[in-house]
């Protein structure tokens, strides 16, 4: 009989553009303060890309220090998938941009549109491609430019996003090792706290929609966060079930990364100390689906993250989504 094939992370890259906009940056802007987004968010300042720049340029960047953590060609790939909010444009997929970036033209290529759950739920449809034998290598991005759909005077939200990617190459890993389960979900119901009215087929571009600003993220924090705090909860402590696994088998939490007090309710419930949560959110802010990516990317290059650990990620997001997923590193 053969021996079932384990799926698991092989490289990982990261791509931040240069460009710091503080919270004192922001107090110039509009009506907020350092000592509020600190307290409120834990976010001290987060990055924001030039204007020449879209997604995919962050995305291929990203894309290229995880082919070559993976010591892979970008022809190795059989499958990119980029999960965002913010794609370059709304067809082609960024994915399929990405892929002609890097030259990689044995790849299938899409995108996902999960919110900030993006790049977990990614790393799921390409477990199953690599677990059923049908691919080898499959490129998952989670990449976002926010800046680009921010409405810059609305304080509620302007001061939580920032711009950033971050990438893994998925492929077979020794057994016993790789991606052990994951748990993914949706509330459409929920999706009216958090969401772009216009550009869309429901309310198409138009003078009118560029006048009332409906080209940007419209969110009730407080039903996220409520929504958030709950689905942490209980998306962690599912696919530790999955798993077979209980909170004293993790070594490391890589959460969404949107505010300190949603993480740290993460952390309490699940009895962890303060080093077993990995957290950038002061210099990044909410990269939507990028958050968790460039997490795992940092831990790992700083050596938080060794072989045989349990990685535990969550995140939350538009839709409204959760995910969670285990993984036992394999590097
Ligand atoms: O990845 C998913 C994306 N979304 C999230 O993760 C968001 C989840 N939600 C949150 O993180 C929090 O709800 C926020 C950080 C967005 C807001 O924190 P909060 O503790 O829920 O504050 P609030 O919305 O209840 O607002 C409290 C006060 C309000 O003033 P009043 O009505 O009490 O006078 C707001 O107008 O804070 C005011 N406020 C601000 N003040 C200064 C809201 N934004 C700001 C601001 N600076 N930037």
């Amino acid at each position: 009989m053969c021996e079932k094939i384990a799926a698991g992370i092989l490289g990982t890259g990261s791509y931040l553009p240069e460009k710091i906009l503080t919270n004192f940056d922001l107090e110039k802007m509009v009506d907020t303060s350092d000592e509020w987004i600190t307290t409120r968010t834990g976010i001290k300042e987060r990055r924001i890309v030039d204007p020449s720049q879209a997604t995919s340029d962050l995305a291929t960047e990203a894309s290229k220090r995880a082919l070559e953590d993976a010591n892979l060609k970008p022809e190795d790939l059989d499958m990119i998938i980029v999960a965002t909010v913010t794609p370059d444009m709304n067809f082609p997929s960024t994915a399929c941009i990405v892929q002609a970036n890097l030259g990689a033209l044995n790849a299938a290529a899409f995108d996902i549109s999960v919110g900030c759950s993006g790049f977990i739920y990614g790393l799921a449809i390409a477990q199953q491609f690599v677990e059923t034998g049908m691919y080898r290598n499959v490129l998952v991005i989670g990449a976002e430019t926010l800046s680009k759909i921010i409405n810059w005077k609305d304080r509620n939200t302007c001061v939580l996003f920032g711009d950033g990617a971050g990438a893994a190459v998925v492929g077979r890993v020794e057994s016993g090792y790789g991606i052990l389960g994951s748990y993914l979900g949706a509330d459409g119901t929920g999706g009216k706290y958090l969401y772009m009215p216009a550009g869309g087929s429901r309310m198409p571009a138009s003078h009118e929609t560029v006048e009332k600003n409906l080209h940007t993220i419209f969110m009730e924090g407080q039903e996220v966060f409520k929504f958030a705090v709950k689905v942490m909860d209980s998306a962690t402590i599912e696919v530790l079930e999955r798993c077979g696994l209980t909170p004293e088998d993790i070594d490391m939490l890589i959460p969404h990364q949107a505010n300190t007090r949603i993480i740290e309710a993460a952390r309490k419930r699940l009895k962890l100390t303060n080093d077993k949560v990995y957290i950038n959110l002061d210099k990044y802010g909410n990269t939507s689906a990028a958050s968790v990516a460039i997490a795992l990317d940092e831990a790992y290059r700083k050596g938080l993250i060794k072989k045989g650990d349990i990685i535990l990620t969550v995140a939350f997001g538009a839709g409204l989504t959760w995910a969670s997923s285990v993984i036992k590193w394999s590097k």
